[in-house]
């Protein structure tokens, strides 16, 4: 019988256990499954790459899309044989899925002995206690308490010194905006912004461990706004303070919606040295029209304006979006509209989807463009988009840029990393240490990467 409460066991602790994590969907469930494996550490499961050698399988699910669902359902269904090796594993979906379906899950498949909403994290080992013993639960519970207040702090530098130089860090988390078309408001409940004096105090935990860049994560990041010194901050003024950290080189910011695109934030673009020169900053739509249905509550004049406000602060700042393309009404002049706003904008990058009616969300009520349609406009769109991807690239060549050496490159003599505008680059050296910013000079563009040569040594 599926339980929503959780009885703590007490207990010595066991032997060592293995933990496999999947992850699916946006960064925040990346950050996510980190604190999950964290949280599970206290109680001494050590997290594997081997799926075969796991006690405890975790698919940290995301819902924002259809196939996204059925994906985590054929997963399962690939998990079959493992459990029926080996009745002692225990298989748990966590994240949006888990939030959205809950029982239904144990309902739909019988191999799952825990379903765990992304609010509920912090009750996770004693929850796994409770599944090793036989039980099957489910906690998709909004609990009063703060999650991040319950989960154990972030691991010191002695247990684990061996961390990759980026981090994602959740400041804000759940939306209030309710777009039409989006569950997320649903699966990560009412908008919260964690207070500064706690993000300031993990980010120094996450730089102690040999973090040189954290991207700010939520879903409305840069509608953050906490307590601070002296005064409520708002995201402008955490990034500020946060660049005052040092051994910390770089900081981003994921996702923001163009109406809380504040001035000061603007400005910090344009003196924070720290804070690196891309944007991700969705639209979905160019067609005024839509994006009323869509309750995005923006113009496309008015988003166009404020990118021009943006570059003007910064202007080799690499702008990103997302796209919809298919929504219900949507006509062939509210697409050539949209067509008409990546032109207008140029993206350096871009993410497009066809539109998937989300159960319960209001636009899944609506008549729907048929599929062909749609398919069609998403080729298009993906056409423009890449060629200005491309665009964006080309120009980098010739360049020097500021690379973050994240890993050794997939060939061998060659390391990769991150440069500041995000480009995946690969470098001919076999030696730069992992952790420092290294000058580049860029020598080619590769579809979804650039290529380069060190230039005058690293910091
Ligand atoms: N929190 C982020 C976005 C979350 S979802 C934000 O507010 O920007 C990431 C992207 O998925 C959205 O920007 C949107 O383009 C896309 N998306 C969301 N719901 C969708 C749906 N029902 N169908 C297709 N794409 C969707
Ligand atoms: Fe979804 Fe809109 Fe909120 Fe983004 S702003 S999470 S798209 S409801
Ligand atoms: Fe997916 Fe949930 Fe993130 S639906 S995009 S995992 S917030």
């Amino acid at each position: 019988m599926p339980t929503t409460g959780v009885s703590i066991m007490d207990g010595a602790k066991t032997t060592v256990k293995k933990l496999f994590i999947k992850t699916y969907g946006c960064q925040m469930n990346v950050y996510d499954s980190e604190r999950m494996a964290e949280a599970l550490g206290t109680d001494g499961y050590e997290l594997t790459e081997d799926i075969g050698a796991a006690d405890m399988i975790l698919l940290n699910t995301c819902h924002i899309r259809e196939k996204a669902a059925e994906k985590v359902y054929s997963e399962l269904g690939r998990l079959k044989p493992l459990k029926s090796a080996r009745p002692d594993l225990r298989i748990g979906v966590t994240g949006c899925v888990a939030q959205a379906e809950g029982t239904e899950i144990l309902a739909r498949a019988p191999i799952v002995d825990l379903v765990v909403g992304p609010q509920s994290y912090h009750r996770l080992p004693a929850m796994a206690r409770g599944v090793a013993a036989g039980a099957r639960l489910v906690d998709t519970e909004f609990p009063a308490e703060d999650k991040f207040d319950h989960l154990p702090s972030r691991p010191k530098p002695d247990q684990k010194p061996d961390r990759n130089p980026t981090a994602f860090l959740t400041v804000q988390e759940g939306c209030d905006k309710f777009c039409a078309f989006c569950v997320v408001p649903y699966t990560r409940g009412a908008e919260v912004s964690r207070p500064a004096a706690r993000i300031l105090s993990e980010a120094r935990d996450l730089v102690a461990r040999g973090v040189r860049e954290i991207t700010l994560l939520g879903q409305n990041v840069n509608a953050w706004h906490g307590e601070g010194e002296g005064s409520d901050w708002g995201l402008a003024r955490l990034i500020r303070d946060l660049a005052r950290l040092d051994g910390l080189a770089r900081i981003r910011y994921t996702t923001s919606h163009p109406n809380d695109m504040g001035d000061d934030l603007i400005a910090a673009h344009g003196d924070c040295e720290k804070l690196m020169p891309y944007l991700h900053l969705p639209v979905q739509s160019g067609s005024d029209r839509i994006l009323k249905a869509m309750n995005r509550k923006h113009t496309a004049q008015g988003y166009i304006r404020l990118i021009d406000r943006i570059r003007a602060a910064r202007p080799d700042i690499l702008i990103s979006g997302d796209f919809i393309v298919g929504f219900p009404g949507e006509t062939d002049a509210d697409f050539q509209a949209t067509m008409d706003l990546v032109r207008a904008v140029g993206y350096g990058q871009a993410y497009s989807f066809k539109y998937s009616p989300r159960p319960g969300t209001p636009a899944a009520e609506r008549a729907q463009v048929p599929a062909e349609v749609a398919d069609d406009r998403l080729q298009q769109l993906q056409a423009l988009l890449t060629q200005q991807q491309h665009e964006a690239q080309s120009a980098m060549v010739g360049k020097e840029v500021s690379v973050l050496i994240e890993k050794k490159g997939r060939q061998p003599g060659q390391m990769a990393g991150k440069s500041d505008h995000l480009h995946a680059v690969h470098i001919d050296a076999a030696d730069l240490p992992i952790g420092t910013v290294a000058k580049v000079r860029i020598t080619d563009s590769k579809p979804n990467s650039l290529a380069g040569t060190p230039a005058i040594g690293h910091s």
